[in-house]
């Protein structure tokens, strides 16, 4: 596996491969590699010749007061698992590469920013538009994929990807759990053993609902149940629980086409996201 760290290096092998022919899928992620990730690098290589791997903890989408500092950093066994995974070229800029000191340009995207993760944590989606945006930029693949375990931010990145004509396929890939269904995370590492014990709850959770609701229930009433049964059990605070349109995110009481449960909940120091469809 090769690595980059500069756009011209990472710019130079990509275009060798598709001056080749060959096409290629790049993997954006901030580093402290799950199975999750790996899995997008897979089926990366699985719909191009060639995956292309980022590693970049983005100080633009962490908040003053967010976990930007402790977020986990483990270079060398990330690239190890990089590779063991088929990954073609990881690329793993400095902060001084993506932002030098004049930058001054920031990509806000209406519409799906808004509401959920977006009102939790204000500049969030602005600062992953602007990352994706110079990344995708910077690699030009013919193909990127996202985890929907991120669900809104997979629908930020899709709205701006059709609205910038940046000429790439955005691919959505399901998420990725452990056996109790917890959904994998960086995150998950910051869990003491007793908040480890309760996590699976948001998952149970949030599939009983999405049955309820797919059933007929009433989406106000399913989220308020789900929100105090998960802080009943022990989780700290709520940030949300809503069920939102599958494509545009706009807010449905009743589930009529494609729609998704979404939820941010702590426990204790740890925000954790999930979402599933209701279908
Ligand atoms: P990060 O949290 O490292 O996630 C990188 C990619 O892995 C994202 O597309 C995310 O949705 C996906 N992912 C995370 N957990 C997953 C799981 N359990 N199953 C499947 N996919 C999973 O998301 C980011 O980084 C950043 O915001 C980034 C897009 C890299 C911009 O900085």
């Amino acid at each position: 596996m090769q690595v980059a760290r500069t756009p011209a290096d990472l710019r130079a092998v990509i275009a060798g491969w598709q001056r080749q022919g060959q096409s290629v899928g790049l993997v954006p992620t901030m580093g402290a590699l799950h199975e999750g990730h790996l899995s997008l690098v897979t089926l990366a290589k699985q719909k191009a010749d060639r995956a292309v791997a980022t590693i970049f903890v983005n100080p633009a989408q962490f908040g003053p007061n967010e976990d930007f500092q402790r977020y986990p950093r483990q270079e060398d066994a990330d690239l190890a698992l990089l590779e063991s995974a088929g990954c073609d070229l990881a690329y793993l800029p400095g902060v001084e590469v993506m932002y030098p000191k004049d930058f001054a340009t920031s990509i806000t995207v209406a519409g799906v920013s808004q509401g959920l993760c977006g009102d939790c944590r204000p500049g969030h989606f602005a600062g992953v538009a602007t990352v994706v945006t110079k990344l995708l930029l910077q690699a030009l693949p013919d193909l990127a994929v996202f985890g929907e375990k991120d669900y809104q931010q997979l629908q930020v990145i899709k709205r701006l990807v059709a609205d910038l004509d940046i000429p790439v396929r955005i691919l959505g890939a399901p998420t990725l759990r452990e056996a109790d269904g917890l959904a994998k995370s960086s995150r998950n590492a910051y869990l003491t053993p007793e908040e480890r014990r309760l996590a699976p709850l948001l998952f149970r959770q949030l599939s009983q609902a999405a049955q309820r609701i797919h059933d007929g229930a009433g989406a106000t009433e399913t989220c308020r149940d789900v929100i105090r049964a998960l802080l009943a059990a022990g989780f700290d605070k709520a940030d949300y629980v809503e069920v939102r349109d599958a494509a545009t995110l706009a807010a449905i009481e009743h589930a009529k086409g494609p729609a998704r449960i979404l939820a941010a909940l702590w426990l204790g120091r740890t925000r954790l996201i999930d979402n599933l469809p209701i279908d």
